[in-house]
């Protein structure tokens, strides 16, 4: 936020709608994904019935928000235009095609997450091309959004335990941009 700030008072390469454009683009790039992951993380670590697990092996944590990024990707999915004319799956698609590309089905693809229906945090993930996007749009937060979830989950598991779940709401219609709980009620014991 301060370099756009920077660039707009101080070197004019951006115009004040560009510059308000861009900063309500960051916060809701930044803000909503996060937190809905960090909550589809716990609720299904909870459900998996691996919490204890995880508090008393930290390391497992990475993995444990790479699997959630895939078994719950809270970003359902992303938006193209082709470029030019192609075929896939023997179907053409003209230059100028509109897509929406489906996260949700395609973290669960069998053919490349064998078992694709079980939250595992032993499967190794580190491909982050689904969760996180690819290309000129990849995405700009991923190393902060990643920092933010292991060490709210570190917190997390080192303050509570006898976790469940009382309610976890079914987030926005697979068909927004953004899916993942609004909001997650625990009940908890301190640890
Ligand atoms: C769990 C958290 C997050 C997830 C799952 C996520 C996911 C994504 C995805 C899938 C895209 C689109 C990529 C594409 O179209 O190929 C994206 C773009 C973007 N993300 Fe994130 N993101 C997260 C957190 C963040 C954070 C913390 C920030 C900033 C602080 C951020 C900033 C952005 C920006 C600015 C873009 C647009 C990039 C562009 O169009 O050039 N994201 N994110």
């Amino acid at each position: 936020m301060s370099a756009l700030l920077a660039a707009q008072r101080d070197q004019h390469k951006l115009t004040e709608d560009e510059l308000v454009g861009n900063l309500v683009n960051l916060i809701f790039a930044g803000m909503g994904t996060t937190t809905r992951q960090l909550a589809s993380a716990v609720a299904d670590i909870v459900t998996a019935g691996e919490w204890e697990r995880l508090a008393a092996e930290p390391e497992l944590i990475g993995p444990a928000i790479n699997e959630s990024l895939r078994f719950s990707p809270v970003t359902q999915l992303v938006v193209r235009i082709a470029q030019e004319d192609f075929d896939f799956g023997g179907v053409r698609f003209p230059k100028g095609t509109r897509f929406l590309l489906n996260l949700l089905a395609a973290s669960r693809d069998p053919q490349k997450f064998p078992d694709p229906d079980t939250f595992d945090i032993s499967r190794v993930t580190d491909d982050s091309r689904l969760p996180f996007g690819w290309g000129v749009h990849r995405c700009l937060g991923q190393p902060l959004a990643r920092l933010l979830m292991e060490e709210g989950l570190r917190l997390t598991l080192a303050r509570l335990t006898e976790v469940g779940i009382v309610e976890r709401d079914r987030g926005p219609h697979p068909a927004e941009m953004l899916g993942g709980p609004g909001r997650l009620v625990l009940t908890f014991g301190r640890r």
